[in-house]
Parts: C-alpha cells; sequence; structure tokens
C-alpha cells in the first residue's frame, strides 16, 4: 500500500517518568536483536515524562518517536491546567493523539473541539493520531457508520487534502477497549473501510489511499499480527499491552 505501518503504546494516566525511562530502556534492549525497520514505533506517555524521554531517545538514539495524549487548541493564554501543541513541538513531540473516546467521555470533548485540537497539531507540524470508534450501545443501535462517519468528518472537513492525506486515523471501538473484548479482523477492517471511505467523500482518492488507519481496543500480542494483517489496517494503537516492555515488544516482533 506505500503506507508506513505504525505501532503506538499509549500508556494513559500511568507511570511516572522514572518509571516511564525504565520502561522505554527495556523496551530499547527487548528489540535490540530485531529487524523492527518495517514499523515506526510511537510512545505516548503522560506529559511528566515527555522532557525525560525526549532526552533519553536522542541521546542513546533509540529508533522511538515521541507522543503526546493531548494538547489544548489554543497556542498559549489563560488556560489552567492546560498543555498546547507548541509546546509539545518544541519537545521534538511528532503524534498527539486527538479526540480519545476516554476524554470524548470524561472530558466532554465534542467533535468542534477535536477538529480544533486537529489543527492545532498541524500548525505545529506534527502529526494527529485522530482516535474514533462506536459504544457498545451505539453498535447495538446499528449506529456505527453514522458515528464512525460524523466523527470523521466532524474532525477533518475543514483541512486542506494536502494535511489530510498527513493525518493518522485510529480506529477504537469503545466497546473493545480496556474490556479484552478485541474486536475480530472483519470488525477492524469494516471500520477501516468506513473511515477510508468517508475520507474518499471529502478529499477523493488520493488523499483517502494515503492516509494511515490503525486498530485500537484490547490488543495483545496474541490478537496483533492478525490484526496488522488484516486489510486497510497499517498499524496500532495499544494502551494496557504497551506498559509492559515484554509484551509491547512481542507486539512490534510480530
Ligand atoms: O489508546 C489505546 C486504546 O484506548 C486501547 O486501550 O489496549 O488498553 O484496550 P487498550
Amino acid at each position: 500500500t506505500g503506507r508506513y505501518r505504525l505501532i503506538s503504546g499509549n500508556w494513559k494516566m500511568n507511570l511516572n517518568h522514572l518509571e516511564a525511562i525504565q520502561l522505554v530502556q527495556k523496551l530499547y534492549f527487548g528489540l535490540r536483536d530485531v529487524d523492527y525497520s518495517f514499523s515506526e514505533i510511537s510512545i505516548h506517555p503522560p506529559a511528566t515524562s515527555i522532557r525525560p524521554l525526549q532526552l533519553l531517545i536522542e541521546s542513546d538514539k533509540m529508533r522511538f518517536s515521541l507522543g503526546a495524549q493531548n494538547c489544548f487548541y489554543e497556542p498559549s493564554g489563560a488556560y489552567t491546567g492546560e498543555i498546547s501543541a507548541s509546546m509539545l513541538s518544541k519537545l521534538n513531540v511528532k503524534y498527539v493523539i486527538v479526540g480519545h473516546s476516554e476524554r470524548r467521555r470524561i472530558f466532554g470533548e465534542t467533535d468542534e473541539v477535536v477538529a480544533a485540537k486537529v489543527q492545532s497539531v498541524f500548525s505545529e507540524a506534527m502529526t494527529p493520531i485522530l482516535c474514533v470508534g462506536e459504544t457498545a450501545q451505539e453498535r447495538q443501535d446499528g449506529l456505527t457508520d453514522e458515528v464512525i462517519t460524523r466523527q470523521v468528518r466532524g474532525a477533518m472537513a475543514e483541512l486542506t487534502g494536502e494535511l489530510a492525506s498527513k493525518i493518522v486515523v485510529a480506529y477504537e471501538p469503545v466497546w473493545a477497549i480496556g474490556t479484552g473484548a478485541v474486536a475480530t479482523s472483519d470488525d477492524a477492517a469494516s471500520g477501516a473501510q468506513l473511515i477510508r471511505q468517508e475520507i474518499n467523500t471529502l478529499f477523493g482518492q488520493g488523499v483517502s489511499n494515503s492516509v494511515r488507519i490503525q486498530y485500537g481496543g484490547s490488543v495483545t500480542p496474541v490478537s496483533a499480527p492478525e490484526l496488522l494483517a488484516t486489510e486497510g489496517v497499517d498499524g496500532l494503537l495499544v494502551g494496557g499491552a504497551s506498559l509492559d516492555a515484554e509484551t509491547f515488544a512481542r507486539i512490534i516482533r510480530g
């Protein structure tokens, strides 16, 4: 497909900066004899660990890309507790997760907020990993297509085609996140297809063919190989299984 595989570890609100350093060192040594040049690996620690991990990754020339889990859409100002895209880009962050279902549900992020965050990440020359996916209830009510389409359109409609082609979209069915209920390869394929179809409608085939789509939700070393081999799936967004170096290394090794 020409789309370079991206495997991302989203640590969520876990590990202090000392534990973060240990985990990345272990991961690095765990992969030293492995050829994983066919994949890019991004690591998304809590904000407190970004600077320490930047120093570690750069000083030891580790082949990991640095990621963040969120950012605010304003560049600076009176927004107590928030972190801007420009602050992240100064730390050589390459990927920023935007619109994760936990942020939509717990922190009330709307499609408008998610769209503004996508723009702010691009404005700092970083790449958003846009998360979309239906809840169990929405799936049961037959709304999966509608929800995915709305979330993709809501976050991407205002982008230029050039920026749109650079986005990474993570299909994360909410019922599969942290539940152990991993989606089947068919579910992942149809989610990815819906996303690509909507991007095709918005921007045309050239753009939809270049967008990378990840699957996320209860990925383990057991389910990873089949998901990575799934038509239209270009990578994984891994939560819980990225918190253990050996487990995450097994996922990367495939
Ligand atoms: O961002 C990661 C996803 O929410 C998946 O989390 O692998 O713990 O289910 P999980």
